[in-house]
């Protein structure tokens, strides 16, 4: 069995990664996505001899274009590229969780500043506004009033870029200070973690505190039909605690970050995530 882990910089999650291949004597490779040129009508021989493929970019559009090329090339690849196209972009997740009935906060989408003002004003303030593309918090807006809303608009029209165009509005959860990072790996929710933190945005990458957050079968039984909404695999489901509908889903991550959910949870997460590659494609297990 021999697997490659695609990246552009081993993190700390590829070298926890790494020591996880090395204690089950598994050959792997680890390749630089940066150094990668894939002429598509010659499927690359070196890549074909993988058994499977670990996208771990840390850009999230080069690994998506990695997972479609070497999936087109017949090469298994984690997560699949159909996966990770749902849950690099914010929009078509939300729209699989509702597909899938799975309870989310209330989304609007506009592409007109005033129209987006509209639905703002429909949601009622605060609303949350985010670049569909995005992570680790960057660029979200928790617009408090009309002020606000009308000057953040104005900044996206100006300055954002192509993805500021779209305008994704959320309503604002009242959460508690802290949100829920469950880990899904296949057909378990493994781990998961509270975020902790003063400030609203409580992405670990903004400084938030995590601690363990215990795997009840109500939070599994809805990061597994989160999951599934958006194909399965290996993922990391965001979730509030909203004081009157309980949990709700936010986001899904395909390529998570883990390195602050190992000591709280108790859980070996990296060993975990190649034990599920080598089943899958062992076809010990089917998703
Ligand atoms: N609608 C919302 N209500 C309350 N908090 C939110 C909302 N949306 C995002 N947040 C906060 O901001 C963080 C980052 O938002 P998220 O949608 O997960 O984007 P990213 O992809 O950047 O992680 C969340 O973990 C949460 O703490
Ligand atoms: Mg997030």
């Amino acid at each position: 069995m021999r697997l490659a882990i695609v990246t552009s910089r081993i993190r700390v999650e590829e070298k926890l990664l790494i020591e996880a291949l090395r204690k089950r004597s598994i050959d792997f490779e680890i390749i630089d996505d940066g150094a990668l040129l894939l002429d598509l009508a010659r499927p690359d021989e070196r890549l074909r001899a993988f058994d499977a493929v670990f996208c771990r970019s840390v850009s999230q559009s080069r690994g998506l274009a990695v997972a479609h090329v070497l999936e087109s090339w017949g090469i298994p690849v984690f997560n699949s590229a159909a996966v990770t196209t749902t849950c690099n972009d914010k929009l078509l997740t939300t729209l699989a969780l509702l597909r899938a009935g799975v309870p989310t906060p209330r989304t609007m989408l506009a592409f007109e500043a005033e129209t987006a003002l509209q639905g703002i004003e429909t949601i009622g303030y605060p609303v949350v506004l985010k670049p569909v593309t995005g992570s680790w918090g960057r660029l979200l807006a928790r617009v408090n009033d009309r002020d606000a809303a009308e000057a953040v608009l104005e900044h996206q029209e100006t300055l954002g870029g192509y993805q500021h165009h779209i305008r994704y509005m959320q309503e604002h959860v009242a959460k508690p200070q802290r949100d829920i990072r469950a880990f899904v790996v296949g057909e378990r929710t493994i781990c998961a973690i509270y975020r902790n933190s003063e400030h609203w945005v409580t992405n670990t990458a903004r400084g938030a505190v995590t601690t363990n957050c215990p795997v009840t079968p109500e939070l599994d039984a809805l990061c597994m039909q989160a999951a599934q909404a958006v194909g399965g695999g290996i993922l990391a489901v965001d979730l509030f605690e909203d004081q009157e509908r309980g949990l709700l889903v936010n986001e899904i991550n395909a390529t998570m970050e883990f390195r602050n959910s190992i000591v709280p949870t108790g859980v070996n997460i990296p060993d975990e995530i190649i034990d599920y590659i080598f089943a899958r494609v062992r076809g010990e297990v089917l998703r």
